[in-house]
C-alpha cells in the first residue's frame, strides 16, 4: 500500500487577513499526513483511522471528519466506497499546523489513486477544499494550497499561492496543547471587524505580510521577526490569542528570538519563534519549562 501525503503548514505572516483578500506569507512544514487506502472489511463503509490522532470515524458517525469525508467523496462524485484510509500523522490535530487539510488532501489522493488510478491535483483541491468548508466554515484556501504544493510563498484568495526561492529558514515551533476551533476564531475576527475588509488592523496585517516576505527574501531575519511580533499583538487585538500564546511569545522574546507570534487561527494552537541558531535551544528549553514541547522545522530552501 503506498501512502498519499497532505503536507502541514506555519503561516508566518497573514493569517485572518487573508480570509479577507490580503496576502499571507505562509510555508508548508517537512511533515505532514500519509494515508493508505484499503479495503473495509466485509464491505462495511468508508472510513478513516489515524492511530496518532486516535481517530477511528465511519462517514455514518456524528463526527466533523466522517461529515468531511462525506463532502470530499460527494465532491469527487465516489459515493461511499467500501474503503479504509489508514492514516499516520506526524503534526498534532487542532494545533493550526493545517492538519484537516493535510488530511483532506491525503484523503483525496489516495482515495483517487484507489478508485481511478491517478490523483489529478485540480480533483484533490476541490475535494480537499470540500472538506475544509465542513471543517472551517469560512476558509481562505491556504492550507489546502500548502499541504497540496508544499513550498514557501505568498498566498492570496484571488491568486492563490506564489512561491518564491529563498534561503533556508529555521523556524521554532510551539504546540500550545489547547485546542481551538478555527471557524469559531474566524468568526471572532468578523464580529470584531465586523467583516469590513477596509479595516485598519486587517490592512496593517497585510502590509506586514508584505514587509515580512521583502525581509524574508533578502536574509534580513530582525527585521522578519519585528514584522512578526507586531502581526502577533494585532491578532491579539482582534482577540484570537490567548495568555498563554502572549506567555509562550514572550518567553521566545526574553530567550533571543528575533520575533514570535501565534500562527493560524489562534485562541489555543501554537506559535512560532524565528532566532539566531545559537538561542534555539534556550528558547525551546524555556518552552519546555512551561510544558509545551517545540521542535524546529525547516522551510524554504528550495526552488520556487
Ligand atoms: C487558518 O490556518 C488560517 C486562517 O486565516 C483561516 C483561513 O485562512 O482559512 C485563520
Amino acid at each position: 500500500m503506498s501512502a498519499s501525503i497532505g503536507l502541514g503548514k506555519i503561516i508566518l505572516l497573514g493569517e485572518h487577513a487573508v480570509v479577507y483578500g490580503y496576502p499571507a506569507l505562509a510555508a508548508a512544514l517537512d511533515r505532514g499526513v500519509a494515508v493508505g487506502a484499503v479495503p473495509t472489511p466485509a464491505g462495511g463503509t468508508l472510513r478513516v483511522e489515524i492511530a496518532a490522532w486516535d481517530l477511528k470515524v465511519s462517514v455514518t458517525d456524528e463526527h466533523p471528519v466522517a461529515q468531511a469525508m462525506v463532502a470530499l467523496a460527494d465532491e469527487l462524485g465516489l459515493g461511499r466506497p467500501s474503503i479504509t484510509l489508514v492514516g499516520d500523522a506526524q503534526i498534532p490535530p487542532g494545533a493550526g499546523l493545517g492538519s484537516s487539510a493535510a488530511l483532506a488532501v491525503a484523503a483525496a489522493r489516495a482515495l483517487l489513486v484507489r478508485t481511478r488510478g491517478k490523483a489529478d491535483p485540480a480533483s484533490v483541491a476541490r475535494a480537499a477544499s470540500a472538506s475544509e468548508h465542513v471543517m472551517h466554515g469560512r476558509a481562505s484556501g491556504i492550507d489546502v494550497a500548502l499541504a497540496l504544493g508544499g513550498g514557501i510563498g505568498v498566498f492570496r484568495k484571488s491568486t492563490g499561492l506564489r512561491s518564491f526561492a529563498c534561503s533556508a529558514l529555521r523556524v521554532l515551533v510551539g504546540p500550545s496543547g489547547a485546542s481551538r476551533s478555527t471557524a469559531a476564531m474566524v468568526e471572532r475576527v468578523a464580529h470584531e471587524t465586523q467583516s469590513r475588509v477596509d479595516d485598519a488592523r486587517l490592512r496593517e496585517l497585510g502590509g506586514l505580510t508584505d514587509t515580512g516576505a521583502e525581509a524574508l527574501v533578502a536574509g534580513a531575519l530582525p527585521d522578519l521577526g519585528a514584522a512578526m511580533d507586531r502581526a502577533h499583538a494585532i491578532l491579539a487585538d482582534l482577540g484570537v490569542s490567548t495568555g498563554q500564546l502572549d506567555e509562550l511569545c514572550s518567553t521566545a522574546r526574553a530567550a533571543g528570538a528575533y520575533g514570535a507570534k501565534l500562527t493560524g487561527a489562534g485562541g489555543g494552537g501554537a506559535v512560532i519563534a524565528i532566532a539566531p541558531r545559537e538561542h534555539e535551544a534556550a528558547i525551546l528549553s524555556a518552552w519546555k519549562r512551561a510544558g509545551v514541547t517545540g521542535f524546529v522545522t525547516v522551510v524554504g530552501g528550495g526552488a520556487a
